[in-house]
């Protein structure tokens, strides 16, 4: 049984709502354990991180850049980057925000950041968008065309209102392909922190 957490923070609900779908992905996985745990109870507790093998990250974007909460919880791994615990865990990221663009790809390259400081394994979103097939552009898989990480776009309202069905449906996939990555990569996830690299 491979462990995952979709690790996020959402002020109005937003981010939240795109987090249980990817949840959702990730648990029709078997062999796949996955909970959603919010970013500021891990800022309180950055140790419970080690009991996962990977971490879905997941931020609104404000102002062209992670949460303050948000980075109040990466700041919070300082001690873990310091002794490296986190190496070859698999990470990868989604935000949400109000405009098509609004500099979400920003918040995604934070999340990268921050994980390739750890040493981690990124995984991103290959999903072509079904737009080019044919399908109605709200209903299209990665309809954004984000491939570095998950990107959906919230409408004004009630975060149960505020998606179009191509963002909630990407959610999951993305969710379900970060799921079968680890799993399928189970044994570099597993890998000791302290092992050296080969020069
Ligand atoms: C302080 C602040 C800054 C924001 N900056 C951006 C931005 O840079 N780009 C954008 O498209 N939307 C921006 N938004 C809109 C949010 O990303 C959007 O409302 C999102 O759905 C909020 O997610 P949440 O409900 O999970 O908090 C901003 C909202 C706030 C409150």
């Amino acid at each position: 049984m491979k462990t995952l957490a979709v690790i996020y923070h959402s002020a109005h609900g937003h981010t939240a709502h795109i987090a249980r779908h990817v949840l959702e992905g990730a648990q029709s996985v078997p062999g796949i354990r996955a909970d959603l745990v919010q970013a500021d109870e891990l800022a309180r507790a950055p140790d419970a991180l080690l009991r996962y093998d990977g971490f879905i990250l997941g931020s609104p974007t404000y102002l062209g850049g992670v949460s303050g909460p948000f980075k109040s919880f990466m700041d919070a791994t300082g001690r873990l980057w310091k002794t490296q615990q986190l190496k070859n865990k698999l990470a990868a990221g989604f935000t949400v925000s109000s405009l098509p663009a609004g500099d979400k790809q920003s918040t995604l390259l934070s999340m990268f950041v921050f994980a390739m400081q750890h040493g981690m394994v990124w995984v991103g979103n290959p999903i072509l968008p079904e737009q080019h097939a044919g399908v109605p552009y709200d209903e299209a898989a990665n309809r954004l065309g984000s491939w570095s990480g998950l990107m959906a776009q919230a409408g004004h309202g009630s975060a149960a209102d505020a998606f179009v069905p191509g963002d909630t449906k990407t959610a999951r996939m993305f969710g379900r392909h970060f799921a079968q990555t680890l799993h399928g990569l189970g044994t570099a996830a597993a890998r000791q922190p302290s092992e050296e690299i080969a020069a």
